[in-house]
């Protein structure tokens, strides 16, 4: 696979030599294997050396891949009005982002409710890298610096007590997964281990709370022997942790992902593990250490079940199109006629790519999740999806 790619540069080289080093060792040391969902783990997040956590510019057009809020400022502009109903009906409040990348969905969202005369107290962001919090401090100094005071990054979750909107736009799809084959009888997991030139897979066994998870989503969803796909063990507890914090007000999140039944379906036996390097998709997570994006797809109703079982309420599924067009995407593309018809032109086609079906419209789906809210959400009030979960 990585001889179809274009080459890293020599210093990239390096960088990523000395990440599958660490990790080379950590298998050595962990005799001779590690669940997959560690080594993803380390590839991402291992500090100054995982994709995340490093320099390399991912996001945007010259980056890996391209998210909804690089695409457009339409994206936070329509969140901003989900965001200003919550904050309304919660009596104020602050917004919690949660893996805010370059930054750009904290600018658009704050600059639209500062249009708006509806900003939080506080615009909590909560970011695992140092490299991206960087980023997100310059971007946010430079572009918005009269807000900056209202700008605050933790180091922890916020106390207990939150109110108003918590959000993650693809932070769930970049959580370490278990990756596991269902034999027919029980769950193998996919472990990795070293070999000459690299790293290959081993099977493993999977501890007792995983197994009988992934014996529950074989038996729910009639699963073949044979079947490879992937387990997210980070959500609940994740999840979890946020809504003990949530007083009162909305989790938002939205990721790209199928309810269960569609995301273990038969078609998709060999999973949904995806890479990104520099604008390629492909499968391999062997390659290039730390230089590429590792992802999988998001199990909504493992979202929904978590939050129920955290006391929220699933006030609203829907995809990424219906939820921006209940936003209001098609007043504010109206907005952009009173610019040159160039302008117009290209704002409409960054509204196609994050609506039209093909593109991100579908595939990208919206969850609400809330606890003391008497509201219908912007977003959520138009195609309501929650019977598929
Ligand atoms: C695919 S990027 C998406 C970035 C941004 N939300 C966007 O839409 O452009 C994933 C982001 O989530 C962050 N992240 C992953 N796990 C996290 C966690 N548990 N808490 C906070 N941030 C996390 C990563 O560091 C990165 O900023």
């Amino acid at each position: 696979m990585a001889s179809d790619l274009p080459a890293p540069d020599a210093h990239e080289r390096a960088h990523s030599e000395a990440l599958a080093g660490l990790i080379r060792r950590e298998i050595d040391a962990g005799g001779g294997a590690i669940p997959f969902s560690r080594f993803m783990e380390l590839c991402l997040y291992t500090p100054g050396l995982g994709y995340y956590s490093a320099g390399r510019r991912k996001f945007g057009a010259g980056g890996d891949f391209v998210t909804a809020p690089e695409i457009s400022p339409l994206f936070g502009r329509c969140l901003a009005h989900a965001c200003a109903a919550v904050l309304t009906a919660s009596g104020g409040g602050d917004i919690l982002e949660c893996g805010a990348g370059s930054g750009r969905l904290a600018v658009d969202i704050l600059g639209e409710l500062d249009a708006l005369g509806r900003l939080p107290g506080r615009y909590c962001i909560l970011e695992r890298s140092a490299d991206l919090r960087a980023r997100q401090q310059d971007l946010l100094r430079a572009r918005l610096p009269r807000l900056q005071a209202r700008v605050v990054w933790l180091e922890q979750l916020p106390e207990h007590g939150f109110r108003g909107v918590m959000l993650a736009n693809e932070v769930l799809d970049a959580m370490a997964v278990e990756r596991f084959r269902w034999t027919g009888r029980g769950a193998e997991l996919f472990h990795v281990t070293t070999v000459v030139d690299g790293f290959a897979w081993r099977s493993g066994a999977a501890d007792p709370d995983t197994r009988a998870a992934i014996a529950r989503i074989a038996d729910e969803c009639a699963l073949d022997a044979g079947y490879v796909s992937e387990l997210n063990t980070s959500l609940q507890p994740w999840l979890h942790s946020l809504a003990e914090r949530l007083a009162c007000g909305m989790l938002l999140l939205i990721d790209y992902g199928y309810p269960r039944r569609e995301y273990y379906h038969a078609q998709r036996s060999s999973g949904t593990l995806m890479c990104h390097y520099r604008q390629y998709a492909h499968a391999d997570p062997f390659c290039w250490p730390g230089l590429q994006d590792i992802t999988a797809h998001v199990d909504f109703t493992a979202v929904a079940e978590a939050a129920v079982a955290a006391g929220l309420a699933v006030c609203g599924y829907t995809t990424q199109a219906h939820f921006l067009l209940d936003c209001g995407l098609d007043r504010l593309l109206q907005g952009a006629m009173n610019g040159s018809e160039l302008e117009y032109l290209r704002v409409a086609q960054q509204a196609k790519t994050l609506i039209l079906p093909g593109e991100m419209g579908e595939r990208f789906q919206c969850i609400g999740l809330a606890r003391e809210l008497d509201i219908e959400v912007p977003g959520f009030r138009g195609v309501d999806l929650r019977h598929r979960l």
